[in-house]
């Protein structure tokens, strides 16, 4: 820090050679920015030693005073440079000292993030929402672990009706539960139970979700799988009503010029009931392998709410008429793009799922 001549000079000085020999010590014991800082405020600061020497100066004898002034401003300006070197010594290597601790290869390449494409099932409900949303319904949902009261009962299913068997409906046994008092849903139409209870009519909704059988799985089977239910309840709803907007329906859907026919069913909650077909949309309706050589695609089950439906849920029949639909969403994605098989939709194969 000093030349040694000079630093030899100041030790041996009996004004300044105290202070300094101390300042030497606390210098080399200071090996952070912290101590450091506190060496400067002890020795360069206004109150600090350094000062206090030159204060004391006017009690010296006149001819040392230019000598003692001149070494006490020469340590003044040295340490400052002093202080500044071991500073920045000490920033780096403390810099250093984390670099190290955080093995930062600042080198290496990011990291590529893969991304994945929309599910063509969840590509084909929001199809389906958007249309009936443009017709002013609104989307609403209800649980999938469903009450036998929502799912078959207040749907007028009977008690001996063959979806209520073992075969077709998982049961979901509940501690303290009453034996298949709990299921899992095995279509979406307990939600029109559920909205109907909540809200009073008008109403237009529908609502897409999963939907479980207890099938085995084929090329047209999968014991999980997608429906949108739709509802509309109104003052003087008619079947014309419905078949109007299940045209639209499929025309948006399938393409301009398909057209729609009902075909005479039967579903416990609805009456009349129907199955509805749409034109073929590969062959136009001349006849293929997807339409089976019938040139029709039958997409959905419908009809006009029965009006015991509507006292599970405290509607008045007299007042109120309404239709319901149902579609499965893999049937629809199956037959719009011509996949052969609905087990395809839960295999995850990367070389299906990024064609859509
Ligand atoms: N829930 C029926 C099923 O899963 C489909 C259905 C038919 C829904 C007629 C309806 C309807 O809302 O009116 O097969």
């Amino acid at each position: 820090m000093i030349p040694d001549e000079l630093a030899r000079e100041m030790e041996s000085h009996p004004a300044v050679g105290p202070v300094f020999k101390r300042l030497l010590l606390e210098l080399e014991r200071a090996d952070d920015a912290r101590s450091l800082e506190r060496v400067r405020i002890d020795y360069l600061g206004r109150k600090g030693a350094i000062n206090a020497l030159l204060q004391d100066i006017r009690n010296l004898p006149a001819e040392e005073r230019r000598e003692v002034g001149r070494l006490l401003n020469l340590l003044k300006s040295r340490l400052e440079q002093e202080l500044e070197i071991r500073l920045e010594r000490i920033r780096e290597r403390e810099l250093e000292e984390s670099l190290r601790l955080q093995k930062l290869d600042v080198t290496l390449p990011g990291r590529h993030i893969p991304y994945g494409t929309r599910h063509l099932i969840s590509t084909i409900i929001e199809q389906i929402e958007d249309i009936f949303l443009g017709l002013g319904y609104r989307v609403v949902e209800g649980p999938e672990v469903e009450l036998d009261y929502y799912n078959f009962e207040a749907l007028n299913t009977p008690e001996w009706h063959p979806s209520k068997s073992l075969q077709d409906t998982f049961y979901v046994e509940v501690p303290g539960g009453n034996y298949r008092d709990v299921l899992l849903r095995t279509h979406t139409s307990p939600v029109q139970v559920r909205v109907m209870e909540s809200t009073p009519p008008p109403l237009y909704v529908i609502a897409p979700g999963k939907a479980y059988r207890h099938d085995v799985p084929d090329a047209t089977h999968s014991p999980i799988f997608h429906q949108v239910e739709g509802l509309v309840v109104d003052e003087d709803i008619s079947l014309g009503d419905l078949k109007g907007t299940l045209e639209n329906f499929a025309r948006r859907m399938f393409g301009e010029d398909r057209r729609v026919r009902f075909r005479p069913h039967f579903f416990p909650f609805t009456e009349p009931s129907a199955e509805v077909d749409v034109s073929c949309n590969m062959c136009g309706g001349d006849g293929c392998r997807v339409c089976k050589w019938t040139g029709w695609l039958e997409i959905l089950g419908a009809g006009m709410v029965d009006p015991n439906v509507f006292s599970y849920v405290g509607y008045d029949p007299e007042r109120w008429s309404g239709f319901a639909f149902g579609m499965g969403v893999e049937r629809i994605a199956l037959l719009k793009y011509g996949v052969p098989d609905i087990r395809y939709f839960y295999d995850n194969d990367l070389r299906l799922l990024r064609q859509f």
